[in-house]
């Protein structure tokens, strides 16, 4: 067992090794998996993206998630403060706090964008279990798709609906609000997307669906400098690194949990999950002549249509998108955490207070993504010569530049900066062994090759 600050956290603990897994998972496994990584992977081509995504996942996803774990395990508060306090007792700059802030804010960034699109899934729970979409062909579920997002009302009810329910259980706590949801949400959530696979599979587009994912064909890759950065920011927004999330979860950690047993489920659930949701989404595209490439709005147009044609569509549709509300939701109370906590322990108020202020602030800024899709939608960004609508901006500055710098911190902190004894103890790693790999992997792989993306990118 670890030697650490067990008692000090002022917010509690997850009440087992268990929890602090499903929370994680938890955390993980979100709109992430079940709407963005299919279609991403749908729109860069496919096995050959899958293949690089992985890369990154070991290369970078499993260093840096352990080593924030490691650094909220040994600091037990808020990322910020315990960023200040691990460097105060090493005789660190200040500055790393920074680090802390940039979680934050990149924290309330993603949630105000990831709300509008759990807000249009929630849409589609109630949509679906009216029966709305009984029969329904791939145009016409297109079609219901673009007149939800086109409506700066509908969708910006949804969204705030979302965000509210999301800032009241943040509120209520780790044990009385976050372990409530997530004791409910996950096992519910495995279930469920074995009923989606097991359609998928018997609509006939399995086969073509297995070949998009998993056959790489080496003379045409398919893959662009662009697909790069977009696996790589899509590594780290899959499994919450880089921001804070999983180390303000790691602060809560009981002292019997060890973080590389952790980790290792972590990662291998939420690809786990990525891939299930992929075939069985790719699988139905293929069966209704639906294109994989088809865009942000690919788990729409499939599910419904696969349900609306499925013998009890209705109920297994609307719970499917149920499941899905619930996956973002256990995601979006970790992006709330980071902030909920570190202005607790500023101001002392009470956790009710702080979520008010901080969901108002990610309301505001979510709500020019909701418009970004109607009212805005002429409204662009232009950087590098392409126009990008806000949301676009929102989603790219997230995944591409805040969440992977962060990572970088993150490992050159823990592989550089701090002695070897107290993040190897934490990390329960004690031989020589350890420590090389240690300093080959959060010390030199990871940060070079986020350094390597950002340079093919940016220069
Ligand atoms: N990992 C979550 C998902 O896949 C999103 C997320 C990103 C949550 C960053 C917390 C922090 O949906």
């Amino acid at each position: 067992m670890v030697q650490d600050n067990y008692d000090q956290s002022p917010h509690g603990f997850w009440s087992s090794n268990t929890m602090f897994v499903l929370a994680a998972v938890g955390s993980a496994v979100g709109l992430g998996n079940i709407w963005k990584f299919p279609y991403i992977t749908g729109e860069n081509g496919g096995a050959a993206f899958f293949f690089v995504y992985l890369i990154c996942i070991c290369a970078i996803g499993i260093p840096v998630m352990m080593a924030e774990i490691m650094l909220g395990r040994t600091g037990r508060m808020s990322p910020i403060n315990s960023l200040l306090k691990i460097a105060r007792e090493q005789g660190l700059s200040r500055k790393w706090g920074l680090l802390g802030w940039a979680g934050v804010g990149g924290g309330l960034v993603i949630l105000s964008f990831y709300s509008v699109i759990a807000g249009w899934i929630l849409a589609y729970v109630f949509r679906t279990f009216s029966g709305e979409f009984g029969g329904v062909d791939a145009a016409t579920a297109s079609e219901a798709f673009g007149d939800l997002i086109g409506n700066p009302w509908m969708s910006g009810l949804w969204f705030t609906i979302f965000l509210v329910a999301t800032g009241y259980f943040v509120a209520r706590g780790v044990n009385r609000g976050l372990e409530l949801v997530i004791r409910f949400c996950m096992p519910l959530l495995f279930v469920l997307l074995f009923v989606m696979l097991i359609y998928g599979i018997a609509q006939g587009g399995f086969g073509q669906a297995f070949q998009f994912m998993f056959h790489l064909d080496f003379n045409n890759l398919g893959l662009s400098w662009d697909s790069l950065v977009i696996a790589m920011g899509h590594a780290f927004f899959t499994l919450s690194i880089g921001m804070g999330a999983i180390m303000a979860y790691g602060a809560y950690m009981p002292p019997e949990s060890s973080i590389k047993s952790a980790v290792g489920v972590i990662v291998v659930v939420d690809t786990l999950v990525a891939v299930i949701a992929g075939l069985a989404i790719f699988s139905i595209a293929y069966a209704d002549g639906l294109s994989p490439g088809a865009g942000l709005g690919l788990l729409f147009t499939t599910a419904t249509t696969a349900f609306g044609n499925l013998w009890g569509g209705v109920v297994f549709g609307g719970l499917f998108f149920l499941l899905v509300t619930f996956a973002a939701f256990t995601s979006a109370i970790s992006l709330l955490e980071p902030a909920i906590a570190y202005f607790v322990e500023k101001f002392n108020s009470r956790r009710a207070v702080v979520a008010t202020v901080c969901v108002s602030v990610a309301w505001i800024l979510g709500l020019l993504s909701v418009f970004s899709f109607n009212l805005l939608s002429n409204f662009n960004i232009e950087i590098g010569g392409e126009p990008w609508t806000i949301f676009a901006f929102l989603d790219h500055l997230s995944q591409w530049i805040i969440l992977p710098l962060g990572g970088l911190f993150i490992c050159l902190l823990t592989a550089w900066f701090l002695p070897w004894k107290t993040v190897g103890s934490t990390l329960e790693v004690r031989s020589l062994e350890g420590e090389v790999w240690w300093k080959i992997f959060a010390g030199v792989v990871a940060p070079v090759a986020i350094f390597a993306v950002f340079a093919l990118t940016f220069f």
